[in-house]
């Protein structure tokens, strides 16, 4: 449990969060898959990317994980063993708490030529996995939960020669979708993913990059498909991974909730399938600007957020919902967060996949600020915040859930009285060094 007291001045300074997360993982698993080697500056050394590196380790795959004498910052060198270099675990693949190195994962091993399992820890073994089963099936793989209940572990034979789908996803998940275009890229013919929104695009620009035959495009029907024409060989490159705006998103919040403040949060990505907290936040009069933009692969830019008055729309509401849902999605408990500090109500809707993240974030999220005095109610598919009401210190339940944890971490800052957060260790599974640096700001 960690205490933590209302922020006693505004918060001034620089600011450095650590890597991507999603970018981390991606660029250990293509790395894997690729020939040559991949070396990796910025990787996020946090335990659920961590998983992934132990996880391909046991799939006969060799990595490097230094600390550059230089500068103290990470390195890893993958030593790629091709498409086809995989070989089997000696025992179940362990995952811990990452959706996304479960869900990437089982679309390669789907292709391989050995059986194994995959699982990950209780929060995992709760998160459903029927929506990658469903069109592994259909690509021709043998995959099934081992308990019968559509969640890990999951059970892989191998062997099966799979063939290329077109995919129509009723989620807009990055996880679904690269888990199918990782499975494409074993497979006779073309696979296609459609999905209502766009979700973040990573895998399809870092697999581009190594080489692989794939892109982005909007379909006539308006939905967003994602297209891979397998067949070339992945090779090894060196990556460079942005801040990860989902860390960024506690110090923006923070600055927004704590009067006077005024950060600068340096290198983060701002891929525009990931920053929609930006958008949304502008659109309720934050002032927060763009400087040394740059777009080398993932585009990346420095942060910089003023304390503003937030506001709704005309009349007194605002509204966050539909295409905008899938580029905030990790962000929405901090955005919760600051709309319970502002003089309106925040309606937040289409979100029903925050019930099936690592705790269920739509209860998660409501019975905290509640219990810290703010007038809210969850919906089906989302939350009603009446802001306004000056927010009290009071006991959060992390629910082993680290956004959460971060969320109302920085709920603390703007609530009188002490703050408790218990099991704040969760932090680990994408931000070890969370706490330390807000405490510098303060
Ligand atoms: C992720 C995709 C998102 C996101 C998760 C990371 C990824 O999940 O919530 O934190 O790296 O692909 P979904 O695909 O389930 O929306």
């Amino acid at each position: 449990m960690i205490s933590l007291l209302k922020a006693p001045h505004p918060l001034k300074g620089n600011v450095y969060v650590p890597g991507d997360k999603s970018i981390s993982h991606r660029s250990i698993m293509f790395g894997a898959l690729a020939k040559g080697t991949t070396e990796i500056t910025g990787f996020l050394e946090s335990a659920d990317c961590l998983s992934t590196i132990d996880c391909f380790r046991r799939l006969g795959v060799h990595i490097d994980h230094t600390i550059r004498p230089t500068n103290g910052v990470p390195k890893i060198t993958v030593h790629g063993n091709g498409l086809h270099g995989l070989t089997a675990p000696s025992r179940t693949l362990f995952t811990g708490n990452s959706g996304t190195t479960t869900r990437l994962m089982s679309g390669i091993l789907a292709a391989q030529p050995f059986d194994c399992n995959i699982t990950g820890d209780s929060s995992i073994e709760k998160r459903p996995m029927k929506r990658i089963i469903e069109p592994l099936t259909q690509m021709g793989a043998d995959i099934s939960s081992i308990m019968g209940n559509d969640c890990a572990p999951l059970h892989i034979n191998g062997g099966k020669k799979l063939h290329g789908i077109n995919y129509r996803s009723k989620v807009a998940s990055a996880q679904v979708k690269s888990c199918i275009l990782l499975a494409g890229l074993y497979s006779e013919g073309d696979t296609v993913v459609y999905e209502p929104a766009l979700s973040r695009n990573h895998s399809e620009i870092m697999l581009s990059a190594f080489g692989a035959d794939i892109h982005n495009e909007i379909a006539r029907d308006g939905s967003a498909a994602a297209i891979l024409h397998p067949g070339t060989e992945l090779r090894g490159m060196n990556i460079n991974v942005p801040g990860d705006i989902s860390s960024a998103a506690f110090f923006i919040a923070a600055a927004l909730v704590v009067p006077g403040s005024e950060l600068v949060i340096k290198n983060v990505g701002i891929n525009e399938t990931r920053a929609g907290i930006i958008t949304i936040f502008k659109q309720m009069g934050a002032d927060i600007t763009l400087e040394n933009i740059k777009k080398d692969g993932e585009p990346t830019a420095d942060i910089v957020v003023k304390y503003s008055e937030l506001h709704g729309n005309q009349n007194g509401i605002f509204e966050i919902g539909g295409k905008d849902i899938p580029t905030l999605i990790d962000e929405i408990p901090v955005i919760a967060v600051v709309a319970a500090t502002g003089d309106f109500e925040t309606i937040i809707k289409d979100a029903g996949e925050l019930k099936v993240k690592e705790s269920n974030r739509i209860d998660s999220v409501v019975e905290n600020l509640k219990a810290m005095g703010c007038d809210i109610e969850a919906t089906d598919d989302g939350m009603v915040i009446h802001g306004g009401k000056p927010l009290q210190g009071a006991d959060i339940n992390s629910y082993n859930d680290h956004r959460l944890a971060m969320s109302f971490a920085i709920a603390s800052l703007a609530a009188n009285g002490t703050t408790r957060i218990l099991d704040e260790s969760c932090v680990n599974i994408s931000y070890p060094t969370f706490f330390n640096d807000l405490q510098s700001l303060i």
